[in-house]
């Protein structure tokens, strides 16, 4: 059961410090863990940071709550990677009449008065389900499967995370312009392996056709492989369904070494360095954008992945 962190406060916290009280969604994939390992390394108390973590375990109320108590303890800085994108008025506003400003990153929210928030350090999901569907294309034609019909299957991520919104819909608007492209179904599968292994299943037993699976995270797409594979089919370049996947952590890029995925739209975890100079130029009184991405790039299996993973953080 869930347990704040932030219930604790009598720690005497040096005054030089910047306490920052940072609202996790949950370790629910590889790359939440990346991306929480890039923020612990920077918001360290050598770099004049006090950090508060706590871990939501993927429930918009443990936020809330976690949020609260950084309120109550009066901390410097608030941040969050809202799980859902609505939802956030009310304990947003508490923290703006408590002079606390507010750092929304990756996920992105939903809110009637954006001056809840100072900044926003966020991964572009339309561009990336954009990119997978652009690249699908050319995949298609390079194959000569570009008049073909195509049948689609998606596994959703978190149902209203922008993660899964954006992806969603940026893959949708490519898809629109194929008319031969045909969305068998969306199935959820809350960015974890269980799910996505569970929905995967399901899918498999209801169409026997599937041509390609667009899977809105690695962890799920881990998961959708065992079940394409327990079913005694196959994915991948050489497999009868095309994969295509999002996050590109390092066990993926494996995957796809391994001949499981076909491609791999990033999304950037390592947010850490660009969250803390955001605090320091805040704390120099700086004027910050409302919106900062991080940079993302993709993988397929015509690269030489080997090479690119020896510089790979995650
Ligand atoms: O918000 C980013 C998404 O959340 C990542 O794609 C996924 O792996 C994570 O759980």
């Amino acid at each position: 059961s869930y347990t704040s962190s932030v219930t604790q406060t009598e720690t005497e916290i040096d005054e030089n410090l910047i306490v920052v009280g940072v609202s996790q969604v949950g370790a629910e994939s590889d790359w939440r863990i990346a991306q929480t390992n890039s923020i612990k390394e920077e918001l360290t108390t050598e770099n004049g940071f006090y950090m508060i973590f706590d871990n939501a375990q993927q429930k918009q109320e443990n936020q809330i709550k976690a949020v609260r108590n950084f309120i109550l303890q009066e901390v410097d800085y608030i941040v969050l990677d809202p799980i859902v994108v609505s939802g956030w008025d009310n304990v947003l506003q508490n923290a703006k009449d408590a002079g606390i400003p507010v750092i929304v990153i990756d996920r992105n929210v939903e809110l009637e008065d954006d001056s809840l928030y100072v900044t926003s350090i966020l991964t572009d999901s339309e561009a990336e389900g954009r990119n997978a569907g652009y690249w699908l294309a050319d995949y298609l034609e390079e194959q000569g499967r570009d008049e073909e019909d195509i049948n689609i299957v998606m596994l959703l991520g978190t149902e209203g995370a922008s993660a899964q919104i954006g992806r969603t819909k940026g893959f949708a608007e490519v898809a629109a312009d194929h008319e031969n492209w045909k969305i068998l179904e969306r199935l959820g599968g809350d960015f974890t392996q269980a799910k996505g292994r569970e929905s995967m299943e399901t899918l498999l037993e209801k169409y026997d056709d599937i041509d390609v699976v667009i899977s809105e995270n690695d962890n799920m797409t881990f998961g959708a492989v065992d079940a394409i594979q327990a079913a005694g089919r196959s994915c991948g370049p050489d497999g009868d369904m095309i994969m295509i996947s999002f996050d590109a952590v390092r066990a993926a890029l494996e995957a796809m070494m391994a001949g499981e995925i076909n491609a791999d739209f990033e999304c950037n975890p390592l947010q850490g360095p660009l969250l803390a100079e955001t605090i320091r130029r805040l704390e120099n009184g700086e004027e910050v954008e409302k919106i900062q991405y991080v940079d993302e790039t993709y993988f397929d299996t015509t690269m030489d992945l080997e090479t690119l993973m020896k510089d790979r953080a995650y």
